[in-house]
């Protein structure tokens, strides 16, 4: 079965050719990074119009790469939720006309389900339940995950999302957009203990999962000097280091709850953040500890279509079907709170 997924939730214009849910003939991504860095932020307007321009030549690519016909596809998978209004209508509409035309069905998509789908992608394996961790620009959460979109949330940030916080230090220090993959690469060269920033602090009755990153983006952006440990001036380097190794610790505090008030034995990461290379180490040091961990792979950590097309796959299999009167909804759907389950399979 061949889905062609469709992607355009943020400020990426992607479309994909994904055969039988894991094999990506071709997933093409055409990113607006470098028409919104002038901002150092996603300018919502733009990115509509970009999408617009764009997607009928990123349809035809990918369906070139992919070495197929038209004739060929057997459903039309798009995101229509969450994400920014106006971009999510342009996929949403080209899928809809594309779905029509070709007679096949049309799936909308929840673009959270996708993020953490998309580690099923490159590894056939990982058995449900399992701990989720989704972290992006717009999601921090850990979710109990027991199907392919079957999901009920953990803990979730009660402010900003972690990649958001990548983003606004990486503006404020004019290191440029995306933020995450610059602070990644400028830590490298740096001391992570040349600041030592705070970890939030919530009311745990209410909040024993739930993630805040509003102090330490304040701390960063605006106190840090308070913070500094090291003699000497430190250098961006030390400041992007130590930013972050505060920020996958915030992450990873919580996930170690997660993981053992659940019981369960797995962990499965997705979204942008998740091609943290820190936070990439951490995950692959959790077997040491009895815990298996699979993260994304890079090229399906932030947005792409394949990972659409690769959980449209599975919607399609078990008959599920949008119609033409599909709307997208710029937020997510509410999910079910959290209940430890009776029995840990
Ligand atoms: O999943 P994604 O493409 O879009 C959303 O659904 O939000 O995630 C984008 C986010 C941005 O905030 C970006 O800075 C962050 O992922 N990101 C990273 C890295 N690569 C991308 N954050 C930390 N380290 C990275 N290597
Ligand atoms: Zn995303």
């Amino acid at each position: 079965m061949v889905v062609l997924g469709i992607e355009s939730s943020c400020d990426e214009t992607s479309v994909a050719v994904v055969k039988d849910g894991a094999e990506i003939l071709s997933n093409v991504v055409f990113t607006q990074v470098r028409s919104h860095a002038p901002f150092q932020g996603i300018v919502p307007e733009l990115a509509s119009r970009l999408h617009l321009e764009v997607i009928s030549q990123i349809y035809t690519q990918a369906v070139e790469k992919a070495g197929i016909s038209e004739k060929q596809i057997d459903a039309v998978a798009v995101t229509n939720r969450p994400g920014l209004i106006g971009s999510l209508v342009v996929g949403l509409s080209f899928a809809k006309g594309l779905a029509a035309s070709l007679g096949v069905p049309l799936i909308g998509v929840n673009h959270v389900l996708a993020h953490i789908y998309a580690p099923h992608m490159a590894f056939p394996e990982i058995a449900y339940p399992y701990v989720g961790l989704l972290v992006s620009g717009g999601h921090t959460m850990i979710v109990h995950v027991t199907d392919f979109d079957q999901i009920s949330i953990m803990g979730t940030t009660v402010d900003d999302a972690v990649g958001e916080v990548f983003d606004k230090v990486a503006k404020a220090n004019n290191w440029g957009y995306p933020g995450g993959p610059i602070v990644d690469k400028l830590a490298k060269e740096g001391s992570d203990k040349a600041y030592n920033f705070p970890s939030p602090v919530l009311r745990r009755a209410y909040h024993p999962l739930d993630f805040s990153y509003s102090g330490l983006k304040t701390a960063v952006i605006h106190q840090k000097e308070k913070f500094q440990t090291a003699l000497g001036t430190p250098s961006p380097n030390d400041l992007a280091a130590s930013f972050q190794r505060r920020a996958i610790a915030i992450l990873t505090k919580n996930l170690e709850k997660a993981i053992e008030i659940s019981g369960m034995k797995s962990v499965v990461a997705g979204g942008g953040v998740a091609a943290n290379s820190y936070l990439r180490a951490y995950l692959k040091s959790l077997p040491e500890k009895g815990i298996k961990a699979y993260s994304a792979p890079l090229s399906l950590c932030t947005d792409n279509a394949a990972m659409i097309g690769g959980i449209g796959y599975r919607y399609l299999m078990r008959g599920d079907r949008s119609d033409a009167s599909l709307r997208a909804y710029s937020q997510v759907d509410a999910y079910r709170p959290y209940k430890k389950p009776s029995v840990v399979a």
